[in-house]
């Protein structure tokens, strides 16, 4: 086989700044190279033992991207941005956050067309910004990806305890709650008292089997259980329309309390910050690419298809809830069933549906995000920034089974320690910052390389790139100075194991030197 053509970012235009340059090479020899085009593609075109199967047409993508992103966001985490920071004015919230989601959506629609291999976005950056950027990008996405598995778990285990409770089953609350607790006034990190939340590891177990056993099979469950959550979504906004009491939203946009972030126009932007959350997801349909069966045309349609469904469906639910109940009762984890319950006798046929709805949506939120994660690594491993048999695939089921347990396992004692809030924030800033680099991405690689073939463009480009990235950092601002210090240790680590292993053992690396 011939050797992979070799390209290094600093010898484009771009980066030639003289003495700069020399000193960066110095110190920094080979971790700005790039992966070409052509090794990529070759990766992609590559079937054979160790490659995924290609199963999933158009609607698989777009289910793909709705299962992923409805979830905790708007079955949990609404209630908390209306209730304490924008009021009826949530709705305003979504479409500010929905807005910055499609900016990059469209960014990363450009890359999944230009570049259909698995990986999402560390694939693009390492095609376009150099090994060390997409190791960084790499990394981030575990927040995004795994510990979104977990958050929304948590989530999922909120839902089922109290469905359970509905039929006389008690779960402890030692059992099925976080022993850690995080004060944001004192920043100080308290033991709750609770042992372990066993079902939010319960389910991310049962997940994790369900992707070891095949995509197939999985992409067939997600179907079924997008299906049952839009449908319940849609009954509550259909029946939950004639509840609606106009009073409710008014004063549509509740004023400032004389606190940053509590109502009036900075509590909106607030509460897209939190809700941004709700967002969270439809990249992953990137990840699922190289099992796609006609990638150039159907990632674009997987990627702003959900998200437009997506977003219609968080606008109405928005309008629906605020105007059945007021806003200052939704300060509950389960605002979606407070409002059914407020409507009262008329609506009571919907509240066991609502909390089944709830269930299956967090259930295939949690699935997608234990799918994408496997596939990232995956793609590092092969290119030698983790341990080879990261990238085994299994002999039977097709699947990367190795990282997929993996995954779970780490994604387990995640879900099973700490709180919602605190982890939804992490996922949060962790995905800004993924939209930051592929934004940047699409930006460098239009000007660096012109000619390559994109199936799908970015509109009104440099516009729609660099509204990505103020729009993404402005969300990324909103979000607590405490995350801010996660997301760098984080980082830091990463950037440790980056020049402690990875880099010694990068596939291209090695051959550039
Ligand atoms: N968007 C996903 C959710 O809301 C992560 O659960």
């Amino acid at each position: 086989m011939a050797k992979p053509k070799i390209e290094n970012t600093f010898n484009s235009p771009l980066f030639s700044l003289g003495l700069f340059r020399k000193l960066i090479l110095i110190m920094s020899k080979n971790i700005f190279v790039t992966k070409s085009m052509d090794v990529l593609m070759k990766e992609a075109s590559h079937e054979g033992e160790h490659s995924l199967k290609r199963t999933l047409g158009k609607t698989n993508l777009v289910m793909l991207g709705v299962g992923a992103i409805i979830g905790a966001g708007i079955f949990v985490l609404t209630g908390a941005a209306a209730s304490q920071h924008a009021g009826p004015a949530v709705v305003i919230s979504f479409i500010v956050a929905g807005i910055a989601c499609a900016f990059a959506g469209l960014c990363y629609s450009e890359f999944a067309s230009m570049i259909p291999i698995a990986g999402s976005a560390y694939t693009y950056a390492y095609a376009t910004l150099g090994e060390f950027i997409a190791w960084i990008i790499g990394w981030d996405l575990i927040l995004e990806y795994l510990f979104g598995a977990s958050t929304v778990a948590v989530g999922w285990s909120g839902y089922v305890t109290s469905f359970l409770k509905d039929f006389g089953i008690t779960i402890p609350e030692s059992l099925s709650s976080a022993p850690i607790a995080y004060d944001t006034a004192t920043h100080v990190y308290t033991a709750t008292g609770a042992l372990i939340n066993l079902p939010a590891m319960f389910i991310i177990g049962i997940m994790t089997w369900l992707l070891v056993v095949g995509i197939r099979e999985s992409a067939n469950f997600n179907n079924v259980i997008v299906i049952v959550k839009v449908i319940v979504i849609m009954l509550f906004v259909i029946f939950g329309w004639q509840y609606i009491h106009t009073d409710n939203w008014h004063p549509f946009i509740p004023e400032n309390t004389g606190v940053f972030g509590e109502f009036g126009w900075s509590g909106i932007v607030r509460a897209a910050g939190i809700i941004f959350f709700a967002y969270v997801g439809f990249d992953a349909v990137s990840t699922a690419a190289q099992e796609a069966k006609n990638p150039q045309k159907d990632m674009p349609w997987g990627i702003l298809g959900s998200l437009v469904i997506c977003t219609i469906i968080y606008i109405l639910v928005g309008l629906v809830m605020t105007g059945i109940v007021s806003y200052r009762e939704l300060n509950t984890p389960a605002p979606i069933a407070v409002a059914v319950n407020a409507a009262g006798n008329g609506l009571n046929w919907l509240r066991p549906l609502i909390k089944t709805g709830a269930i299956a949506g967090l259930s295939s939120v949690i699935l997608v995000m234990l799918m994408g994660q496997p596939r990232i690594f995956y793609s590092m491993s092969r290119d030698g920034l983790l341990p080879a048999s990261f990238s085994r695939v299994h002999k039977k089921y097709k699947t990367p089974y190795i990282t997929t347990i993996i995954t779970g396992a780490v994604a387990m004692v995640v879900a099973g320690l700490f709180p919602i809030g605190l982890l939804g924030e992490l996922v949060s800033i962790g995905t800004l910052l993924a939209f930051v680099i592929v934004c940047g991405g699409i930006l460098v690689l239009r000007y660096s390389k012109p000619d390559l073939v994109r199936p799908f463009k970015t509109p009104f480009f440099p516009v729609v790139p660099i509204l990505g990235i103020l729009s993404s950092l402005g969300l990324m601002y909103f979000l607590p100075g405490d995350t801010w210090i996660r997301l760098i240790v984080w980082m830091a680590i990463g950037i440790m194991i980056y020049f402690g292993y990875s880099k010694k053992h990068s596939k291209y690396g090695q051959e550039a030197k």
